[in-house]
């Protein structure tokens, strides 16, 4: 396993800080050339840093992935300086303000869905022909257990979420024979940054949801870069189009007798 990613290039968004970072290190550490991207400049010099003191080749971009010209801009220095593309990882995100769908403000709605759905069209648009000149790769698109629940007072987020699978599936199907395979990683609630500011603002609801996780805790974000470095790996060589689901459980459904 260890160096299974030597010579490939990897595209890691939201690199700056929680899951993206655990992944950039993942996959810097098995050998891959990473360009992590992030709005936070400081997240990403601190990811930057902590590959760099392993040994790995990671360089960094500020890049707002809601934004066309940024995105473009970006795989065209990936395509400079790295000379090709094996895998990407759509992964930056919100989660956007909370409220009832009847006092959610319109410009919110579209602010969320902006960065966390159009961002993934933007990218999988830059990134499909650079991966067939690469002779195939991976796409993983970061969706969330609420892209297969209705979580109260998140509907910009969950739609957003629910799209991000949809796009998945379609991106999938246009590119299995082509040697791209595309899929979507489902966290459920994850120990990282933005779940700490979550939880903070709301302590009775963080209480609440652990208690309702099956394997009563949140997860780490290495366990869940995990399953995005394995889906961008040959070791799911044959899985397209799916949503992997990493939760502790939190969406089996049913209960406990
Ligand atoms: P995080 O807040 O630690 O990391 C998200 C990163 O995305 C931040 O560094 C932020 O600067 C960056 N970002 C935000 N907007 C951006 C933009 N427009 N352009 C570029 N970068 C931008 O949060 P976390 O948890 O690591 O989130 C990663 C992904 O996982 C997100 O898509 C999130 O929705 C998803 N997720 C997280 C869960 C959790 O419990 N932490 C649960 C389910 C999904």
């Amino acid at each position: 396993m260890a160096n299974d990613f030597d010579g490939k290039v990897v595209v890691v968004t939201g690199a700056g800080s929680g899951i993206g970072r655990e992944a950039a290190l993942q996959f810097s550490a098995r050998g891959a050339y990473v360009f992590a991207a992030d709005l936070n400049e400081t997240g990403l010099n601190d990811t930057q840093r902590v590959a760099a003191d392993a040994g790995g080749r990671l360089d960094i971009s500020v890049v707002d992935v809601s934004d066309e010209v940024q995105v473009e801009a970006l795989f065209h220095l990936v395509e400079k300086d790295g000379g090709r593309l094996d895998a990407a990882f759509n992964n930056a995100g919100v989660t956007g303000r909370t409220s009832r769908i009847e006092d959610y403000p319109d410009d919110d709605f579209d602010r969320v869905i902006r960065i966390n759905l159009k961002s993934v069209f933007l990218g999988i648009k830059q990134q499909v022909p650079l991966l067939l000149r690469s002779g195939g790769g991976t796409i993983v698109n970061t969706a969330s257990v609420a892209a297969l629940t209705g979580p109260g007072d998140m509907s910009a987020y969950a739609a957003s979420k629910h799209g991000v699978h949809g796009l998945t599936r379609v991106a999938a199907m246009e590119n299995a024979a082509r040697g791209i395979r595309v899929n979507t990683l489902a966290p459920g609630w994850t120990e990282t940054p933005m779940v700490a500011a979550n939880s903070a603002q709301n302590p009775a609801f963080a209480e609440l949801v652990k208690k309702a996780i099956p394997a009563k805790r949140g997860g780490q974000p290495s366990e869940i870069a995990a399953a995005a470095v394995w889906l961008s790996s040959s070791e799911s060589s044959y899985v397209m189009g799916q949503m992997i689901v990493v939760d502790g459980g939190m969406t089996i459904g049913g209960f406990e007798i």
